[in-house]
Protein backbone atom coordinates (compact mmCIF):
# COMPACT_ATOMS: atom_id res chain seq x y z
CA UNK A 1 0.00 0.00 0.00
CA UNK A 2 0.87 3.42 -0.78
CA UNK A 3 0.50 6.24 1.66
CA UNK A 4 -0.11 9.91 1.38
CA UNK A 5 -0.90 12.69 3.75
CA UNK A 6 -3.97 14.38 3.66
CA UNK A 7 -2.56 17.84 2.12
CA UNK A 8 -1.60 20.37 5.10
CA UNK A 9 -2.36 18.06 7.53
CA UNK A 10 0.36 15.38 9.24
CA UNK A 11 -2.89 13.00 8.56
CA UNK A 12 -1.52 9.95 6.35
CA UNK A 13 -3.62 7.96 4.43
CA UNK A 14 -3.83 5.39 2.18
CA UNK A 15 -4.02 5.73 -1.41
CA UNK A 16 -6.63 3.21 -1.67
CA UNK A 17 -9.80 3.83 0.62
CA UNK A 18 -12.36 1.69 1.81
CA UNK A 19 -15.78 3.37 0.48
CA UNK A 20 -18.90 1.74 2.49
CA UNK A 21 -21.68 2.57 0.44
CA UNK A 22 -22.49 -1.10 -0.20
CA UNK A 23 -22.22 -1.97 3.07
CA UNK A 24 -25.58 0.11 4.28
CA UNK A 25 -27.23 -2.36 2.25
CA UNK A 26 -29.61 -0.25 0.46
CA UNK A 27 -31.67 -0.19 -2.83
CA UNK A 28 -29.10 1.59 -4.61
CA UNK A 29 -26.35 -1.05 -4.19
CA UNK A 30 -29.07 -3.99 -3.34
CA UNK A 31 -28.65 -6.81 -0.28
CA UNK A 32 -25.35 -7.01 1.58
CA UNK A 33 -24.57 -9.20 4.58
CA UNK A 34 -23.25 -7.80 7.29
CA UNK A 35 -20.96 -10.48 7.65
CA UNK A 36 -19.33 -10.12 4.19
CA UNK A 37 -18.95 -6.30 5.33
CA UNK A 38 -17.22 -7.03 8.56
CA UNK A 39 -14.83 -9.61 6.30
CA UNK A 40 -13.63 -6.49 3.96
CA UNK A 41 -13.02 -4.28 6.88
CA UNK A 42 -10.84 -7.04 8.30
CA UNK A 43 -9.06 -7.50 4.87
CA UNK A 44 -8.93 -4.08 4.60
CA UNK A 45 -7.00 -3.40 8.04
CA UNK A 46 -4.85 -6.35 7.09
CA UNK A 47 -4.11 -4.74 3.54
CA UNK A 48 -2.80 -1.42 4.94
CA UNK A 49 -5.95 0.09 3.96
CA UNK A 50 -6.19 2.92 6.83
CA UNK A 51 -8.82 5.36 5.27
CA UNK A 52 -12.55 4.36 6.07
CA UNK A 53 -15.28 6.68 4.06
CA UNK A 54 -18.62 6.44 4.96
CA UNK A 55 -22.04 8.70 5.44
CA UNK A 56 -24.95 8.47 7.60
CA UNK A 57 -26.91 8.17 4.49
CA UNK A 58 -25.79 4.83 3.45
CA UNK A 59 -28.48 2.57 4.76
CA UNK A 60 -29.68 4.75 6.82
CA UNK A 61 -26.95 5.02 9.63
CA UNK A 62 -26.34 1.01 8.88
CA UNK A 63 -23.07 1.18 7.36
CA UNK A 64 -21.85 3.52 9.85
CA UNK A 65 -23.17 1.18 12.79
CA UNK A 66 -21.13 -1.45 10.89
CA UNK A 67 -17.78 0.36 11.30
CA UNK A 68 -18.75 1.67 14.48
CA UNK A 69 -18.93 -2.12 15.75
CA UNK A 70 -16.13 -3.07 13.95
CA UNK A 71 -13.52 -0.64 15.05
CA UNK A 72 -15.02 -0.98 18.65
CA UNK A 73 -14.56 -5.24 18.77
CA UNK A 74 -11.19 -4.83 17.30
CA UNK A 75 -10.14 -2.06 19.34
CA UNK A 76 -8.81 -0.43 16.24
CA UNK A 77 -10.30 3.22 16.75
CA UNK A 78 -7.08 4.88 16.66
CA UNK A 79 -5.57 2.67 14.00
CA UNK A 80 -7.88 3.97 11.12
CA UNK A 81 -8.60 7.72 9.82
CA UNK A 82 -12.27 7.73 9.77
CA UNK A 83 -14.47 10.03 7.20
CA UNK A 84 -18.14 10.21 7.65
CA UNK A 85 -20.33 13.37 6.35
CA UNK A 86 -23.47 15.02 6.82
CA UNK A 87 -26.24 16.95 4.73
CA UNK A 88 -28.35 14.39 3.93
CA UNK A 89 -31.41 13.56 5.52
CA UNK A 90 -34.34 10.96 4.88
CA UNK A 91 -37.77 9.99 5.68
CA UNK A 92 -39.15 6.85 4.50
CA UNK A 93 -37.95 6.58 0.61
CA UNK A 94 -37.25 10.55 0.52
CA UNK A 95 -33.80 11.53 0.55
CA UNK A 96 -32.91 14.94 1.18
CA UNK A 97 -30.89 18.28 1.32
CA UNK A 98 -30.42 19.48 5.00
CA UNK A 99 -27.85 21.59 6.04
CA UNK A 100 -29.77 23.92 8.61
CA UNK A 101 -27.04 24.43 11.49
CA UNK A 102 -29.57 22.42 13.96
CA UNK A 103 -29.59 19.55 11.59
CA UNK A 104 -26.01 19.42 11.29
CA UNK A 105 -25.67 19.77 15.09
CA UNK A 106 -27.85 16.83 15.40
CA UNK A 107 -26.28 14.66 12.77
CA UNK A 108 -22.48 14.66 14.02
CA UNK A 109 -24.06 13.32 17.67
CA UNK A 110 -25.89 10.64 16.05
CA UNK A 111 -22.55 9.96 13.82
CA UNK A 112 -20.65 10.00 17.20
CA UNK A 113 -22.88 7.74 18.61
CA UNK A 114 -23.17 4.87 15.54
CA UNK A 115 -19.42 5.17 14.52
CA UNK A 116 -18.51 4.67 18.59
CA UNK A 117 -16.11 8.05 18.72
CA UNK A 118 -15.79 11.06 20.21
CA UNK A 119 -13.93 12.39 17.35
CA UNK A 120 -13.79 12.22 13.19
CA UNK A 121 -10.23 12.49 11.32
CA UNK A 122 -12.10 13.85 8.21
CA UNK A 123 -15.79 15.29 8.58
CA UNK A 124 -17.25 16.13 5.11
CA UNK A 125 -20.35 17.66 3.68
CA UNK A 126 -21.89 15.48 1.89
CA UNK A 127 -23.83 18.17 -0.94
CA UNK A 128 -24.31 21.46 -0.75
CA UNK A 129 -27.76 22.34 0.38
CA UNK A 130 -29.65 24.54 -2.21
CA UNK A 131 -31.86 25.64 0.45
CA UNK A 132 -28.49 27.09 3.02
CA UNK A 133 -26.31 29.76 2.28
CA UNK A 134 -22.58 27.68 2.10
CA UNK A 135 -21.28 30.34 4.43
CA UNK A 136 -23.54 28.93 7.29
CA UNK A 137 -22.49 25.50 6.44
CA UNK A 138 -18.89 26.21 6.49
CA UNK A 139 -19.10 28.57 9.98
CA UNK A 140 -20.32 25.57 11.55
CA UNK A 141 -17.93 23.07 10.53
CA UNK A 142 -15.38 25.13 11.41
CA UNK A 143 -17.34 25.51 15.14
CA UNK A 144 -16.80 21.72 15.12
CA UNK A 145 -13.10 22.09 13.83
CA UNK A 146 -12.16 24.36 16.30
CA UNK A 147 -13.06 22.28 19.11
CA UNK A 148 -11.39 19.51 17.77
CA UNK A 149 -14.02 17.14 17.74
CA UNK A 150 -13.43 17.07 13.70
CA UNK A 151 -9.49 17.03 12.66
CA UNK A 152 -9.58 18.02 9.26
CA UNK A 153 -12.81 19.23 6.95
CA UNK A 154 -14.18 18.09 3.81
CA UNK A 155 -16.59 18.87 1.30
CA UNK A 156 -18.15 16.30 -1.55
CA UNK A 157 -20.01 16.97 -5.06
CA UNK A 158 -18.27 20.72 -4.63
CA UNK A 159 -18.23 23.25 -7.83
CA UNK A 160 -14.86 25.52 -7.90
CA UNK A 161 -16.75 28.35 -7.16
CA UNK A 162 -18.72 26.40 -4.06
CA UNK A 163 -15.49 25.52 -2.76
CA UNK A 164 -13.85 29.02 -2.89
CA UNK A 165 -16.85 30.38 -0.95
CA UNK A 166 -16.57 27.82 1.96
CA UNK A 167 -13.07 28.54 2.05
CA UNK A 168 -13.85 32.04 3.05
CA UNK A 169 -15.24 30.39 6.47
CA UNK A 170 -13.67 27.52 7.53
CA UNK A 171 -10.16 25.58 6.71
CA UNK A 172 -10.79 23.23 3.91
CA UNK A 173 -8.38 20.07 3.49
CA UNK A 174 -10.22 17.91 0.94
CA UNK A 175 -12.64 17.50 -2.08
CA UNK A 176 -14.59 14.45 -2.62
CA UNK A 177 -15.85 14.09 -6.80
CA UNK A 178 -16.59 11.53 -8.72
CA UNK A 179 -13.93 10.41 -11.00
CA UNK A 180 -12.47 7.35 -12.67
CA UNK A 181 -11.54 6.41 -16.44
CA UNK A 182 -14.43 6.91 -17.79
CA UNK A 183 -15.86 10.25 -16.40
CA UNK A 184 -12.86 12.57 -16.20
CA UNK A 185 -14.71 15.95 -15.93
CA UNK A 186 -12.85 17.26 -12.72
CA UNK A 187 -9.86 17.21 -14.61
CA UNK A 188 -10.59 20.56 -16.20
CA UNK A 189 -11.15 22.68 -12.93
CA UNK A 190 -11.78 21.20 -9.67
CA UNK A 191 -8.02 19.50 -10.21
CA UNK A 192 -6.37 22.64 -11.13
CA UNK A 193 -7.95 24.47 -7.88
CA UNK A 194 -7.16 22.03 -5.56
CA UNK A 195 -3.78 21.95 -5.92
CA UNK A 196 -3.32 25.00 -6.38
CA UNK A 197 -4.97 25.54 -2.99
CA UNK A 198 -3.28 22.95 -1.90
CA UNK A 199 -6.53 20.84 -0.51
CA UNK A 200 -6.78 16.88 -1.30
CA UNK A 201 -9.02 15.08 -3.66
CA UNK A 202 -10.42 11.66 -2.52
CA UNK A 203 -11.89 9.86 -5.67
CA UNK A 204 -15.27 8.60 -5.38
CA UNK A 205 -16.50 6.05 -7.54
CA UNK A 206 -13.41 4.95 -9.03
CA UNK A 207 -14.70 1.89 -10.69
CA UNK A 208 -17.88 3.30 -12.20
CA UNK A 209 -20.00 1.76 -9.69
CA UNK A 210 -17.97 -2.25 -10.78
CA UNK A 211 -17.88 -1.48 -14.90
CA UNK A 212 -14.54 -0.79 -14.87
CA UNK A 213 -13.70 -4.12 -13.58
CA UNK A 214 -14.92 -5.86 -16.87
CA UNK A 215 -16.92 -8.43 -15.30
CA UNK A 216 -19.98 -7.60 -16.92
CA UNK A 217 -18.70 -7.73 -20.32
CA UNK A 218 -15.96 -10.79 -20.00
CA UNK A 219 -16.91 -12.74 -17.17
CA UNK A 220 -20.92 -13.33 -17.95
CA UNK A 221 -21.42 -11.87 -14.50
CA UNK A 222 -25.69 -10.85 -14.88
CA UNK A 223 -25.92 -7.18 -14.65
CA UNK A 224 -27.33 -6.63 -11.41
CA UNK A 225 -31.22 -5.08 -10.29
CA UNK A 226 -29.63 -2.71 -8.25
CA UNK A 227 -30.78 0.76 -8.71
CA UNK A 228 -27.45 2.28 -9.11
CA UNK A 229 -26.50 -0.68 -12.44
CA UNK A 230 -29.94 -1.70 -13.68
CA UNK A 231 -30.24 1.33 -15.84
CA UNK A 232 -26.47 2.75 -15.91
CA UNK A 233 -25.93 4.03 -19.44
CA UNK A 234 -22.52 2.74 -19.72
CA UNK A 235 -24.32 -0.71 -19.71
CA UNK A 236 -26.55 -0.26 -22.59
CA UNK A 237 -26.44 -0.10 -25.81
CA UNK A 238 -25.05 1.51 -27.57
CA UNK A 239 -22.76 2.61 -24.57
CA UNK A 240 -21.81 -0.89 -23.81
CA UNK A 241 -20.76 -2.29 -27.25
CA UNK A 242 -18.47 0.90 -27.25
CA UNK A 243 -16.94 0.39 -23.42
CA UNK A 244 -16.31 -3.29 -24.05
CA UNK A 245 -14.13 -2.48 -26.79
CA UNK A 246 -12.37 -0.07 -25.00
CA UNK A 247 -11.74 -2.37 -22.01
CA UNK A 248 -10.54 -5.19 -23.96
CA UNK A 249 -7.54 -2.76 -24.97
CA UNK A 250 -7.11 -1.65 -20.68
CA UNK A 251 -7.02 -5.47 -20.35
CA UNK A 252 -4.54 -6.46 -22.72
CA UNK A 253 -2.35 -3.35 -21.14
CA UNK A 254 -3.26 -4.97 -17.58
CA UNK A 255 -2.39 -8.40 -19.38
CA UNK A 256 0.96 -7.72 -19.98
CA UNK A 257 1.68 -7.15 -15.98
CA UNK A 258 -0.03 -10.07 -15.30
CA UNK A 259 -2.48 -7.46 -13.28
CA UNK A 260 -6.11 -7.47 -13.45
CA UNK A 261 -8.19 -4.74 -15.33
CA UNK A 262 -9.48 -3.71 -12.15
CA UNK A 263 -6.06 -3.64 -10.98
CA UNK A 264 -4.58 -1.27 -13.91
CA UNK A 265 -7.68 0.93 -14.04
CA UNK A 266 -7.31 1.51 -9.65
CA UNK A 267 -3.29 1.81 -10.37
CA UNK A 268 -3.70 4.76 -13.46
CA UNK A 269 -6.76 6.62 -11.02
CA UNK A 270 -4.60 6.49 -7.81
CA UNK A 271 -2.10 7.88 -9.90
CA UNK A 272 -3.25 10.85 -11.50
CA UNK A 273 -1.76 14.18 -11.03
CA UNK A 274 -3.63 15.39 -7.64
CA UNK A 275 -5.65 12.64 -6.73
CA UNK A 276 -4.61 11.78 -2.97
CA UNK A 277 -6.85 8.77 -2.37
CA UNK A 278 -9.12 6.75 -4.36
CA UNK A 279 -12.80 5.63 -2.29
CA UNK A 280 -13.10 2.07 -3.91
CA UNK A 281 -16.22 -0.06 -2.84
CA UNK A 282 -15.85 -3.55 -2.10
CA UNK A 283 -18.51 -6.28 -0.90
CA UNK A 284 -16.29 -8.50 -0.07
CA UNK A 285 -12.95 -10.14 0.58
CA UNK A 286 -11.97 -11.09 -2.93
CA UNK A 287 -12.35 -7.81 -4.12
CA UNK A 288 -10.97 -5.78 -1.60
CA UNK A 289 -7.93 -8.09 -2.07
CA UNK A 290 -7.49 -7.44 -5.31
CA UNK A 291 -8.19 -4.10 -5.07
CA UNK A 292 -5.78 -3.46 -2.41
CA UNK A 293 -2.88 -5.15 -5.15
CA UNK A 294 -3.39 -2.31 -7.17
CA UNK A 295 -0.27 0.29 -6.43
CA UNK A 296 2.97 -1.95 -6.09
CA UNK A 297 4.14 -1.71 -9.53
CA UNK A 298 4.22 1.30 -11.84
CA UNK A 299 1.79 1.62 -15.27
CA UNK A 300 5.11 2.13 -18.36
CA UNK A 301 4.77 5.50 -20.00
CA UNK A 302 4.42 4.30 -23.71
CA UNK A 303 1.51 1.99 -21.82
CA UNK A 304 -0.08 5.37 -19.98
CA UNK A 305 0.10 6.59 -23.59
CA UNK A 306 -1.90 3.71 -25.16
CA UNK A 307 -4.50 4.28 -22.18
CA UNK A 308 -4.60 8.20 -22.79
CA UNK A 309 -5.58 6.77 -26.64
CA UNK A 310 -7.73 4.76 -25.91
CA UNK A 311 -9.81 6.94 -23.61
CA UNK A 312 -9.97 9.52 -26.16
CA UNK A 313 -11.07 7.31 -28.67
CA UNK A 314 -13.40 6.09 -26.23
CA UNK A 315 -14.79 10.24 -25.63
CA UNK A 316 -14.63 9.98 -29.81
CA UNK A 317 -17.53 7.51 -30.31
CA UNK A 318 -19.69 8.62 -27.46
CA UNK A 319 -19.33 12.11 -28.43
CA UNK A 320 -20.50 11.16 -31.93
CA UNK A 321 -23.23 8.71 -30.92
CA UNK A 322 -24.68 11.86 -28.51
CA UNK A 323 -24.31 13.85 -31.80
N1 LIG B 1 -19.59 11.61 -1.94
C1 LIG B 1 -20.48 11.04 -2.70
O1 LIG B 1 -21.48 11.65 -3.11
C2 LIG B 1 -20.28 9.61 -3.08
C3 LIG B 1 -21.05 9.03 -4.08
C4 LIG B 1 -20.79 7.70 -4.42
C5 LIG B 1 -19.79 7.02 -3.74
N2 LIG B 1 -19.09 7.61 -2.74
C6 LIG B 1 -18.03 6.90 -1.96
O2 LIG B 1 -17.16 6.25 -2.84
C7 LIG B 1 -17.19 4.84 -2.59
C8 LIG B 1 -16.92 4.09 -3.86
O3 LIG B 1 -17.91 4.28 -4.80
P1 LIG B 1 -18.84 3.11 -5.20
O4 LIG B 1 -18.76 2.06 -4.14
O5 LIG B 1 -20.15 3.74 -5.50
O6 LIG B 1 -18.23 2.64 -6.59
P2 LIG B 1 -16.91 1.89 -7.09
O7 LIG B 1 -15.83 1.92 -6.09
O8 LIG B 1 -16.67 2.44 -8.42
O9 LIG B 1 -17.45 0.39 -7.26
C9 LIG B 1 -17.54 -0.44 -6.16
C10 LIG B 1 -18.29 -1.71 -6.52
O10 LIG B 1 -17.66 -2.41 -7.61
C11 LIG B 1 -17.67 -3.82 -7.36
N3 LIG B 1 -16.25 -4.21 -7.17
C12 LIG B 1 -15.33 -3.60 -6.40
N4 LIG B 1 -14.13 -4.20 -6.50
C13 LIG B 1 -14.28 -5.22 -7.37
C14 LIG B 1 -13.41 -6.21 -7.87
N5 LIG B 1 -12.12 -6.26 -7.51
N6 LIG B 1 -13.91 -7.11 -8.76
C15 LIG B 1 -15.19 -7.08 -9.14
N7 LIG B 1 -16.09 -6.16 -8.68
C16 LIG B 1 -15.63 -5.23 -7.79
C17 LIG B 1 -18.50 -4.02 -6.10
O11 LIG B 1 -19.90 -4.13 -6.41
P3 LIG B 1 -20.60 -5.47 -6.98
O12 LIG B 1 -19.92 -6.65 -6.39
O13 LIG B 1 -22.03 -5.32 -6.58
O14 LIG B 1 -20.42 -5.38 -8.47
C18 LIG B 1 -18.30 -2.70 -5.37
O15 LIG B 1 -19.33 -2.39 -4.46
C19 LIG B 1 -18.55 4.61 -1.91
O16 LIG B 1 -18.62 3.40 -1.22
C20 LIG B 1 -18.60 5.82 -1.03
O17 LIG B 1 -17.79 5.65 0.11
C21 LIG B 1 -19.29 8.89 -2.43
Amino acid sequence: MKYRNLNNTDLSISAIALGTWAFGSDRWWGYQDDNWSYEVLDAGFEKGITLIDTAPVYGRGHSEEIIGRFLKKRGLREKVILATKLGLSWEERRIYHNLKPKRMLEEIDASRKRLNTDYFDLYQVHWPDPDTPIAETASVMNNFYKKGIIKTVGVSNYRVEQMREFMNYCPLHSSQPPYNMFNREIEKDIVPFCKENNIAILAYIPLNSGILTGKFFFEGVKIPNDLCRKNHSDLKEPFFSINKHILEGLKRIAEQYDKSLTQLVLNWTANRDGITSILAGARNRAQLQDNAASLDWEIRPVDLEKIEELLSSRDEMVRLVKK
